[in-house]
């Protein structure tokens, strides 16, 4: 097995486009902050995919109800796969991170820390949540040095994919549609505009080892700012108002006004709007399903016997 004499040779190993995989000597602090990225995609599929699976019973007709189905079947696979390269990597076990989550320990994405209040959050989410995601995400994707994150990435990115056409499907709809549904988009857009902007980080430090070591391939304010880029004239074409009165347009590219970066830091201690009711909500679905875990674990020890 190929071993490192130090962090400074693992680093050239990785300048020349080298992977790691699951069973190969890594440094600790590499092992360490990748894990920690990768539970963190983690539970945030999975606390995206209960309020997905919160509107089921909510969705406007069957059509969307299937869509909402298969997209929390989309979210808590993606969640699933996450977990098992996390769980790999040796640190915590697939149950330790979990409850680890449901007692509040870890972190998850912002965005999933408010309240979704109408059927237009759920668009706005599928709108700009799924694509600051799939932006992020794809940009981990383009390098990515630990083998088993980047293969399990190609599949989530190709299923983010659908989920943010989807969005784009139903607000094209509700865009055409009444002026109350105007209304109800504009006011989730209020909601949702700066969580799905600060969902890209503060400005990412010179000394980013995620950088430097090939998970990340681009600077939190370089997705931020493309992301803007894109979302600010859509979302004006299609007739809405971005709530920030300082946003701005200099020289052909948008500058949103100052970003207040407390809202990002309470979820971060999981002290969001939502916060205590999601991690409730997830703790009791772990809780209330022990008896299919209880179950599994002793038809295998029978099979064993
Ligand atoms: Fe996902
Ligand atoms: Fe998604």
């Amino acid at each position: 097995m190929r071993t490192w004499s130090d962090l400074d040779e693992f680093e050239s190993f990785l300048d020349d486009g080298g992977m790691v995989e699951a069973g190969d000597d890594m440094p600790q602090v590499y092992r360490d902050e990748v894990f920690r990225f990768i539970e963190f995609h983690a539970n945030s599929e999975m606390m995206g995919g209960l309020t997905e699976r919160d509107w089921i019973p909510r969705a406007p007709g069957l059509r969307l109800k299937q869509i909402f189905l298969a997209k929390t079947q989309d979210e808590i696979g993606h969640a699933h796969l996450l977990y098992m390269v996390a769980a790999d990597m040796g640190i915590k076990s697939r149950t330790e991170i979990l409850e680890d989550l449901f007692d509040g320990r870890s972190r998850f994405h912002n965005v999933f820390h408010y309240q979704a209040v109408t059927w237009a959050d759920q668009i706005a989410i599928a709108f700009l949540v799924d694509a600051a995601a799939f932006a992020s995400q794809r940009a981990v994707f383009a390098e990515c040095s630990y083998g088993p994150y980047k293969r399990v990435l190609k599949r989530i990115i190709s299923e983010e994919g659908f989920h943010m056409r989807h969005g784009e499907e139903m607000l094209l709809r509700l865009s055409n549609g009444t002026d109350v549904q105007h209304e109800m988009f504009q006011a989730a857009l209020d909601r949702w505009w700066w969580p799905s902007v600060q969902l890209f980080g503060p400005d990412s430090p010179p000394d980013d080892n995620l950088l430097r070591w090939k998970i990340k391939s681009e600077r939190n304010e370089v997705l931020r700012h493309a992301y803007v880029q894109k979302y600010v004239p859509l979302l004006q074409g299609y007739g809405f108002v971005i709530p920030d009165p300082e946003l701005r347009e200099v020289d052909g590219q948008w500058l949103t006004g100052e970003i207040d970066w407390e809202p990002l830091k309470a979820t971060m201690r999981n002290g969001g709007p939502d916060s205590a009711r999601r991690i409730d909500t997830a703790a009791r679905n772990w809780a209330d399903t022990a008896w299919v875990r209880a179950s599994l674990d002793a038809a295998i020890a029978r099979r064993a016997a």
